[in-house]
Formats: structure tokens, sequence, C-alpha cells
């Protein structure tokens, strides 16, 4: 296999805080899908929405993720909250699903110092009602994907790295 491990869960649950946690502590390297997508096509997620649309954000998630199929080995990978939808995911590495409530998740944005900046980079969090009727229809599928599934309610993150190191042994 290709050593990957990709990060999955909803939005805002740190995925990316997480994967640079897990790099201090190993020897993996770690990339975001999001980041690799901004990118390729020189503009913020919330641009890529604004001005052409979810589809067209998903057609480069898929992108994404044949690219990493192909080309990405002894990394973590973290990912959009919507990335593992996409067919080849577990062809791509090791799934593990970063769970935690809603309220939780929304809770500690809130709380974070660049709380406002959170929530404006992410259009899918405009409307909280909205965001939770996609984290409702999720939660099911995020859980079937997953490879290994790791709770992140308590965020110590020490804790956190230490089992995801151990459960992808
Ligand atoms: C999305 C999550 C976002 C980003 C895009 C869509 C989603 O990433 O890919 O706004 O569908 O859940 P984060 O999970 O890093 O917020």
């Amino acid at each position: 296999m290709n050593n990957n491990v990709l990060l999955i869960g909803f939005m805002g649950v740190g995925k990316g805080t997480l994967a640079r946690a897990i790099v201090k502590n190993s020897d993996f390297f770690a990339i975001d899908t999001d980041d690799l997508i901004e990118s390729l096509e020189n503009r913020k997620i919330k641009k890529i929405f604004a001005q052409d649309g979810e589809p067209y954000f998903r057609a480069l998630e898929k992108k994404c993720a044949v690219w990493c199929e192909a080309n990405i080995k002894n990394t973590i990978i973290s990912t959009g909250g919507g990335f593992y939808r996409q067919e080849n995911i577990k062809n791509i590495g090791k799934v593990v699903y970063l769970q935690s409530t809603f309220d939780k998740i929304i809770e500690s944005l809130k709380m974070a110092p660049d709380s406002k900046k959170k929530f404006k980079k992410r259009p899918l969090l405009s409307d909280l009602n909205e965001a939770k009727k996609i984290y409702d229809l999720r939660v099911k599928e995020y859980e079937n994907v997953a490879d290994i599934i790791v709770n992140v309610e308590d965020w110590d993150i020490q804790r956190i790295v230490n089992e995801i190191l151990e459960k992808i042994k």
C-alpha cells in the first residue's frame, strides 16, 4: 500500500490541525485537498463556490482524488468535508473519521481566536440550519467509509495523535 492516511470529517472538526500535529510526531508529510485545489485554481474555495458553483468544486475534488491515488505516499491527507464521497478514496489510503457532534464543532469554531475567518472561508457554514442538515445527512456516510473512527470531542490533541498513530499501525 501507499502508506497514506486520509482524515475525513465535518467542516471545522480539526482535520488540518491534526494532520500537522501528526507530522510533528512521526515521519509523515502532510497535504490538504482544499489547499491543493486552491493552488491549482489560484483562488480561494469561497471564490470557486461563488464564481463557478459547488458542482465545479466537486469536479476539482475528483481530479484531486485521482491525482492523490497516482502520486502520493507516506502522507497524511487532510480533506475537505465532502471529499469522503470520492469513489477511489479507499485506494488513496487508510480512512480515519474524526468524529464529533455538530454542536461541539460549532461551539469550538465560535471560540477560536480567528473564528470569523473560519466561518467566512466555508460557504456551507454560512447558514447553520442548513449546515446541521448536511451534518445529519453525512454522519452515517462518514462512519461507513471509515476504516478507523476516532472521537475528537475532548480535543486533547496529543491523546488524539497517539490514538491515530496507534490505530493506523
Ligand atoms: C466542504 C468543506 C470544506 C471545503 C468546502 C466544502 C464540505 O472543507 O472543502 O467548503 O462540503 O464539507 P473543510 O472541511 O476543511 O471545512
